[in-house]
């Protein structure tokens, strides 16, 4: 039977790269959409990424920060075998912070509530939903006091903390309540909890029928994403190199331990690794 795959804000970067890795692996049968929110360059990437795949690529125009074109996707599509929630926001530290919360939020945090609402439900026996977060997306990333907003957090709580830490950013409070500058930290470690929140509400079920929704971590990787942030690429993967690990959880059998997890080369990140850090940000 077809499978279908679909990988958003994949016209460059990481998102670009497991596009391609998935099409060089799915069988010649299958559907890679390669999503994103710009017309022209979805369309010219996906041209690119059709060149020599085994799969089918197609163009498909999400802009994730649009929920109700996520929920409308997902219910034209019917059953998504592979969803991989990838897209994330320009932000740059010589800019206000706040200047750039409302859209890097919207793409990195509305979109995965969105994401995970819309499609997990489309999901078949053996599905696979992954959600593009980071190694800064553990818990021991924030400052303790915000531990309790995350930690255990159905999914609508992780979306009022994601609110609550919107308008401190906005009124100013952010520091003094503890929230790291780096709108990263924060976002990640929400992305992680919202998929812990919805993967918590159907482990067992998954569990019996081989689906897997968690969070993965495709370590430092040379993009416009982490340019800005890094001034060392030396150990630095490309977008290529990184994908591998990627799309082997999503081609692998499933492992129990990596269900609602944050997965690095394989390995779950524990839930409490990690200590807050700070980055001088305007
Ligand atoms: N790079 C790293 O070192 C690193 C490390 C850990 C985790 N990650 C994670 O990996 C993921 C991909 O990051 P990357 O480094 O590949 O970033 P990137 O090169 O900046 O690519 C981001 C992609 O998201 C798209 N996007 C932005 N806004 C969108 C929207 N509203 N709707 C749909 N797509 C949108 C961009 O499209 P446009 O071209 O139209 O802007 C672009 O295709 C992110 O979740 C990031 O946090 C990256």
């Amino acid at each position: 039977m077809t499978r279908i795959a679909l990988v958003t804000g994949a016209n460059q970067g990481i998102g670009y790269a497991l596009v391609e890795e998935l099409a060089a692996r799915l069988a010649p049968s299958d559907l890679v959409l390669l999503t994103g929110r710009n017309p022209e360059r979805v369309k010219a990437a996906a041209d690119r990424a059709a060149r020599g795949a085994r799969s089918h690529v197609e163009a498909r125009v999400l802009d994730v920060t649009d929920t109700e074109a996520i929920a409308a996707l997902a219910t034209s599509l019917g059953r998504t075998d592979i969803v991989i929630s990838n897209a994330i926001a320009p932000l740059v530290p010589d800019r206000p912070q706040a200047a750039q919360a409302d859209e890097f939020i919207a793409v990195s945090n509305g979109a995965t509530h969105a994401v995970l609402r819309s499609f997990a439900p489309t999901l078949p026996p053996g599905g696979r939903l992954l959600v593009v977060a980071s190694g800064l997306g553990t818990l021991g990333f924030l400052d303790p006091r915000l531990h309790p907003l995350f930690d255990t957090a159905a999914l609508e709580e992780v979306e009022a903390a994601v609110e609550t830490w919107r308008q401190a950013v906005h009124d100013g409070t952010a520091p003094r309540k503890g929230w790291p500058a780096w709108l990263n930290v924060p976002s990640k470690v929400a992305q992680v909890a919202a998929v812990r929140a919805v993967a918590a509400t159907r482990r067992d079920q998954d569990l019996a029928n081989g689906t897997l929704i968690a969070a993965v971590c495709p370590g430092l990787v040379d993009t416009r994403a982490s340019r800005p942030w890094f001034d060392d690429f030396g150990e630095a993967r490309t977008p290529a190199q990184a994908a591998g690990p990627v799309v082997d959880v999503v081609l692998n059998p499933l492992d129990p331990a990596m269900y609602g997890e944050l997965i690095q080369f394989g390995k779950v990140l524990p839930w409490h690794n990690g200590k807050p850090l700070d980055r001088p940000v305007s």
